[in-house]
């Protein structure tokens, strides 16, 4: 392995999950995630909760990050922290946590925004893949790049490591809070998405429909969808009041297909308009099997690379804040201890 001297320990906490990385260059040697079952319960993350539990959990989390990768806190070379987009009180808890370290190290602090981190998660790579010279190919630029994640959904033309233009989001929900929000009327604990997903697996994907979006462009809009989804239930509730139980499978096998079908049209017609020849996918959404095995398809259809990224990689994580960091560290782009969260922040 070249060049192993930057060590990055990176730290998210934007939402429910607490989690660290220790980078060295762009190789993770650990990533260490601690989930918040809390939420289950209500159906949602209720955002006093995630903070208090990401102050309980990220001494623990750090302390598991440096220990896996058997690296000291004298070794490193910065500390990553995503600044936003996120909820305020979690993105507090990491932020100041990271400032700490920073100060006491005397080392810079590096802010990364969460959705360009979902992003550069296919330029994390493995320890273990280089020593078996299986490293598996990475995107080049400019490619374009779907996030889909419980509060985004964008189409972003990712022109280098930290240029991006979004060409088209979604101008109301996310995508994950359709399939979280459908998984709530159905009676399934969040996070929903990978419920559905499991589900579907044993539906009939053609059995019923949803309502169809016009939006201008390349946005999405997923609200109508959403709401389009309780009407059905309720209406088929009223009429049989077994209808979910009956037909849960095929429920969540018409939804996920009608939302993935929705998400690749216009993949469709952006690939086609710009004429880029390579697709990737990010954010907690691209870890649903449908979507992945849809992207791999549009290869052949259209005669393009797709790139979908590893499972641990698709969900929250604290590895992908660290590689952004890392092509931030080499352009010396550090950042202030003045700096406060961002709960909004564009790419
Ligand atoms: O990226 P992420 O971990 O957090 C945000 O930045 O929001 O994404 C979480 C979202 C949730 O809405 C969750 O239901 C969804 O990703 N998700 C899935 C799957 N796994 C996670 N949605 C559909 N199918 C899955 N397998
Ligand atoms: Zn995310």
């Amino acid at each position: 392995m070249q060049n192993l001297n930057t060590y990055i320990l990176a730290i998210e906490s934007s939402c429910d999950d607490t989690s660290c990385a220790v980078l060295s260059n762009e190789y993770v040697l650990s990533n260490v995630t601690a989930n918040q079952k809390i939420h289950e319960q209500y159906g949602g993350v209720v955002p006093e909760l995630a903070s208090r539990d990401h102050q309980k959990n990220i001494v623990p989390v750090v302390d598991a990050a440096l220990k896996k990768a058997n690296i000291s806190l004298k070794d490193l070379n910065a500390v990553a922290i995503t600044r936003g987009p996120g909820l305020m009180g979690s993105l507090l808890v990491g932020l100041s946590f990271a400032k700490s370290l920073s100060l006491a190290l005397n080392i810079p602090l590096i802010e990364v925004n969460h959705m360009q981190g979902h992003i550069l998660a296919h330029f994390i790579k493995e320890v273990n893949e280089q020593k078996t010279h299986n490293e598996p190919e990475q995107p080049s630029f400019p490619f374009l790049c779907l996030t889909v994640s419980g509060g985004h959904t964008q189409l972003v033309k990712v022109c280098d490591y930290l240029s991006f233009k979004v060409l088209g989001e979604t101008i109301d929900d996310a995508v994950g809070e359709a399939f979280d929000k459908a998984a709530k009327i159905l009676g399934l604990p969040y996070p929903g998405g990978p419920l559905i997903d499991k589900l579907a697996k044993e539906g009939d994907k053609t059995k019923f429909s949803f309502a169809q979006t016009k939006v201008p462009g390349y946005d999405y809009s997923f609200s109508g969808i959403k709401t389009s989804f309780l009407y059905f239930i309720q209406n088929n509730t009223q009429k049989n009041p077994n209808f979910v139980t009956e037909n849960l499978a095929d429920i969540c096998a018409s939804y996920q297909h009608h939302l993935i079908q929705v998400l690749l049209k216009n993949v469709k017609v952006v690939l086609k308009e710009t004429g880029i020849k390579q697709l990737a996918i990010a954010g907690g959404v691209s870890a649903n099997s449908s979507l992945r095995v849809q992207v791999k398809e549009l290869e052949g259809e259209l005669n393009i690379k797709t790139f979908i990224p590893k499972f641990e990689y698709c969900t929250d994580n604290a590895a992908m804040i660290g590689i952004t960091a890392y092509y931030k560290f080499l352009k010396k782009d550090f950042s202030d201890l003045s700096i406060t969260p961002m709960a909004r922040m564009h790419l």
